[in-house]
C-alpha cells in the first residue's frame, strides 16, 4: 500500500497535490511519502515479530535498510526514528547513516571491495558488523583491525548458488557471480577467523538478488544457511547472528505480485524452525520503491511520419536510469488525467541517445505539451542512480509528510555545477 492516490481527478502524495510541488520546485523532481516509508518498515517489522523472528538479546530483529536504494538523509532519518538500522556499502553510506542518526550498532557494512581506509573508518565508527565477502577481504579486515588495536566483528557472506529469477543484472546469488564464498569455504574461513587475533566472527549472511517475487528460491537459500549455522555450531563455533539480506520484490504493475511481508516472515519462521539466533535483514526496494515518484513535464509531442507519437519529457535517463539499464517498467501516471481514449505513445527524454527511452508503445491517457506526469515506484534506485550526464542538473528531492512538504535535496544551480571542476594549472 502507498499514499499516492487520485483525489478529485488529481494525483496526491498524502495531503499534497503533486502538481503544487511541481509548480513550486520545478521538474524533474523526486517526491517521497513519509507515511509510505513508515508503513513499509512497520509492516515488515510487525510481520517478523509476529512470527517470533528475533534480534540481538531477544529484541526486535535488525532491519537494516539498504542505503543504496535511497540514501537521502531525510529518508534515512525518517526510518532511523522508527528504529531501522542501515545496510551500507561504502564510507559515504556509513557517513550518511550516522549523519541521519542511525546508531553504529545498527549499521552493517557490506560490499565486495571494501578498501583499507573504509574498513578503518567502519571500525572506528563501531559498526555492528562487517560482512566479508572473500578470503582476501577477511585478511584485510584483520590487518586493519590489528593496526588499530582492535578486533573486527565480522559475518561471512555466503553465495548460496540459487537462481532467484529477475533481471540478470541484479541477480547476486549464483556461483558465477562476484558475491560471497561457497559453503565449504565459509566453514573454513569461519574457523580461521575464530583463531585470528584481528577478527571476531559473529555470524553468516547471504543476499541472493533483488526484485524477487517467488519465495521458493529464498526458502532454498535460507535452508542452506540454516544448515551452515548448525554445522558451524556442531564444530563448537559460536554463531550469534544470521543476516538474510534483502531482495523482496514489490508490485511493479507488469510483474507477478510479490509475496506479502507476512508470507515472507512465515516462510522464515518455518525454514528456520526454532533456530535460536539473532536475525538481521537488509531490505531496500521493498521499503522505498513505492514510497517515491519522479515528476516530469511533457515538453512536446512529436509525431513522426508513419504515426509514431513521441512524448518528449523534461526528465531523462540521467534522472531515472532503470528503464534504460534493466528494461524496468515504471507506471506513468498523469497528475491530472485527461478524459478520452488512451493513445499509444513512446515516452522519451531529451538526451542524445536512443537508450533515453522510458517506454515504447504504451497506451496512456491523452497527453499535451505542458502536462505533468509521475513515474511511479521510483523511490528505490531512482535518485541514487542519477547523474549529470549531458550536463543536466542533478535532480532534486522532496519529502512529504501529511499536508506538508520540504525540499530535502535542492536542485543545484548551474554555477554550483561548474564550480565543482577546476582548470589544470597549465590552462
Ligand atoms: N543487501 C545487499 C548485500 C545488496 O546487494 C542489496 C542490493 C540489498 C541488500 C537490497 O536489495 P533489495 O531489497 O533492494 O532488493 N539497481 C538495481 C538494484 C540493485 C540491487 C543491488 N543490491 C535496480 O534498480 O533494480
Amino acid at each position: 500500500m502507498n499514499h499516492f492516490e487520485l483525489k478529485g481527478g488529481e494525483l496526491f502524495c498524502e495531503g499534497v497535490a503533486l502538481a503544487d510541488i511541481a509548480q513550486a520546485v520545478g521538474t524533474p523532481v523526486y517526491v517521497y511519502s513519509s507515511a509510505t516509508f513508515e508503513r513499509h518498515y512497520t509492516v515488515l517489522r510487525d510481520a517478523l515479530v509476529a512470527e517470533g523472528v528475533k534480534g540481538d538479546n531477544g529484541g526486535d530483529p535488525l532491519i537494516a535498510f539498504a542505503v543504496k536504494a535511497n540514501s537521502n538523509l531525510a529518508v534515512l532519518k525518517t526510518l532511523a526514528r522508527l528504529g531501522a538500522g542501515a545496510d551500507t556499502v561504502s564510507e559515504g553510506e556509513i557517513r550518511r547513516a550516522l549523519a541521519a542518526g542511525v546508531p553504529p550498532e545498527k549499521i552493517v557494512f557490506s560490499g565486495v571491495g571494501k578498501t583499507a581506509d573504509e574498513l578503518a573508518f567502519a571500525l572506528k565508527a563501531g559498526v555492528a558488523e562487517i560482512n566479508v565477502e572473500s578470503e582476501p577481504e577477511m585478511r584485510l579486515a584483520s590487518q586493519v583491525a590489528q593496526s588499530l588495536g582492535t578486533r573486527a566483528t565480522i559475518a561471512i557472506r555466503v553465495n548460496p548458488d540459487v537462481s532467484a529469477g529477475g533481471h540478470a543484472k541484479i541477480a547476486t546469488g549464483k556461483e558465477d557471480n562476484k558475491f560471497g564464498v561457497s559453503f565449504s569455504e565459509a566453514e573454513r574461513l569461519y574457523a580461521n577467523a575464530a583463531n585470528d587475533a584481528g577478527l571476531n566472527p559473529v555470524g553468516v549472511t547471504c543476499h541472493i538478488g533483488s526484485q524477487i517475487t517467488d519465495l521458493a528460491p529464498m526458502a532454498a537459500a535460507f535452508t542452506k544457511m540454516r544448515g551452515l549455522v548448525e554445522r558451524l555450531r556442531g564444530e563448537g563455533l559460536s554463531v550469534q547472528r544470521l543476516d538474510l539480506g534483502g531482495g523482496l520484490g514489490v508490485p511493479y504493475f507488469n510483474q507477478p505480485a510479490p509475496p506479502s511481508p507476512a508470507d515472507y516472515a512465515r516462510m522464515i519462521a518455518k525454514t528456520m524452525n526454532g533456530l535460536d539466533i539473532a536475525y538481521a535483514f537488509e531490505p531496500g526496494r521493498m521499503i522505498a520503491a513505492n514510497a517515491g515518484v519522479l515528476l516530469s513535464r511533457v515538453q512536446h509531442i512529436h509525431e513522426r511520419p508513419g504515426g509514431r507519437k513521441f512524448v518528449v519529457l523534461d526528465a531523462a535517463m540521467n534522472d531515472l536510469i532503470r528503464p534504460a539499464m534493466y528494461d524496468a517498467y515504471h507506471e506513468i501516471a498523469p497528475l491530472k488525467p485527461r478524459a478520452g481514449d488512451p493513445v499509444v505513445y513512446d515516452v522519451v527524454g531529451p538526451i542524445c541517445e536512443t537508450g533515453d527511452t522510458f517506454t515504447r508503445e504504451r497506451a496512456l491517457a491523452p497527453l499535451e505539451a505542458g502536462d505533468l506526469i509521475a513515474f511511479m515506484s521510483a523511490g528505490a534506485y531512482g535518485a541514487v542512480m542519477s547523474s549529470e550526464y549531458n550536463s543536466r542538473l542533478l535532480v532534486p528531492e522532496v519529502l512529504v509528510k501529511g499536508d506538508d512538504y520540504a525540499v530535502v535535496r535542492p536542485r543545484p544551480t548551474y554555477e554550483e555545477m561548474l564550480a565543482k571542476e577546476a582548470f589544470a594549472p597549465w590552462l
